[in-house]
């Protein structure tokens, strides 16, 4: 059996469902005025509507008011601004942020860029599954704490943070709680009111929208500094013209997103997995088997380089990546797994397969067959492998 193309990168992308893109088309050709020319012409009102109605399709999947969410240009904006706008209107009450060490880079580079401008920032360590503690979560705590920033789910192993949990403490703490929610949304059912959620970044493109469109859920009355001038957009949030377009598809795949789809792809996920363990010895999972999303799987495979696998996959057709040097650019193992205590060993070893609602049965069967044999024949050559 030979497939032509098997796409299992879904965490970093997800093709653009073609309902998608049929949607967003007379949003470039016929609807194009600018959406916030309020008082303007009858163009620019009417533009307004599709505006204000991905606003409230995208609000009440998280249990939000309309007017809490903004439209930014994706998740790391969203992060950008909800860290940065954080901080800097609220550095009067304190300059402490606690946030995760396996945070996306969105977060984790904004919060070193805060850490230059004299902010302190604490570095939670994970389990080896990649959870926070509480208890460090709570130890961390100082009078100068102003804001939490605990991602969703993580972006090389899918483990899912206890949000709720950390709301909680945050609500009873009277901290800023943010949480990055680009993987979760639309996957796994979110309540910013029930887990006492103050920020909450979220991005179309990992659910087959378009790219370059995202939303940040400010709760109602919490004041954040713009991080982008030039304009009174969003609420005077965030200045520039609304991608009217893109906010139509986001919408789009909010909607498109069916019911049992988590179900469907998490049984794709467990095929793979059950698969490849049954053939091949020695394979650990990185992230956690309960708490994990759906849509990602985080493999070993000892005593083999995660880049040969890749590579030799990628002749077959398949597309995934590994924790080695894809993340980092470097020869280092990715800080993810490292900080999940991942020897750089397995580190160099491992591979994540993602998924979606495009990838079928025959293309997981396809790819279990590939990574068999690919990692049977990588270990008959390679030094370091016990037996052969
Ligand atoms: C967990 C997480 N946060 C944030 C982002 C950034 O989102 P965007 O690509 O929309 O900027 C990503 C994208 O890979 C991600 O996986």
């Amino acid at each position: 059996m030979r497939i032509k193309k098997v796409y299992l990168d879904n965490a970093a992308t997800t093709q653009c469902d073609k309902r998608v893109v049929d949607a967003m088309v007379p949003f470039f050709t016929d609807t194009y005025a600018v959406a916030s020319s309020d008082f303007s012409h009858s163009p620019g009102i009417e533009a307004r509507e599709p505006l204000e109605n991905g606003r409230a399709v995208i609000a009440d999947k998280l249990g939000a008011k309309p007017e809490e969410l903004i439209f930014v240009s994706g998740g790391t904006e969203a992060n950008n601004l909800a860290i940065k706008g954080i901080a800097r209107a609220h550095r009067k009450k304190g300059d402490h942020i606690i946030t995760s060490s396996v945070e996306h880079r969105s977060v984790k580079d904004t919060t070193v860029a805060l850490e230059k401008e004299g902010f302190s920032v604490t570095w939670l360590p994970v389990s080896k599954e990649g959870f926070i503690v509480m208890s460090d979560l709570e130890k961390a705590i100082t009078k100068d704490t102003i804001l939490v920033s605990i991602q969703h789910a993580n972006q090389e192993t899918g483990t899912m943070q206890d949000i709720e949990a950390i709301g909680a403490l945050c609500r009873k703490k009277s901290l800023f709680f943010h949480t990055d929610a680009v993987l979760t949304f639309g996957r796994v059912p979110i309540d910013v009111r029930k887990s006492n959620i103050d920020l909450l970044s979220v991005t179309a493109h990992k659910i087959h929208g378009p790219k370059g469109i995202g939303a940040l859920f400010i709760r109602d009355g919490i004041k954040i500094e713009k991080t982008m001038h030039g304009g009174f957009n969003e609420f005077n949030k965030r200045a520039g013209t609304e991608n009217i377009p893109g906010i139509v598809g986001f919408a789009k795949a909010i909607e498109l997103i069916e019911s049992d789809e988590t179900q469907v792809i998490k049984e794709l996920k467990c095929r793979l997995r059950d698969g490849i363990m049954k053939r091949l010895e020695v394979v650990q999972l990185n992230g956690s088997l309960e708490k994990s999303i759906s849509t990602i799987l985080n493999l070993t495979f000892r005593y083999v380089e995660g880049e040969s696998v890749i590579l030799h996959l990628d002749m077959k057709g398949i597309a995934v990546i590994t924790g080695s040097a894809c993340f980092s650019r470097s020869l280092e193992p990715s800080f993810v797994l490292k900080a999940m205590d991942i020897s750089h060993e397995e580190a160099h070893g491992s591979i994540r397969f993602s998924f979606s609602r495009f990838n079928t049965e025959e293309e997981i069967d396809y790819t279990i067959d590939a990574v068999c044999n690919i990692v049977k024949k990588l270990r008959e050559i390679s030094p370091i492998a016990p037996d052969k």
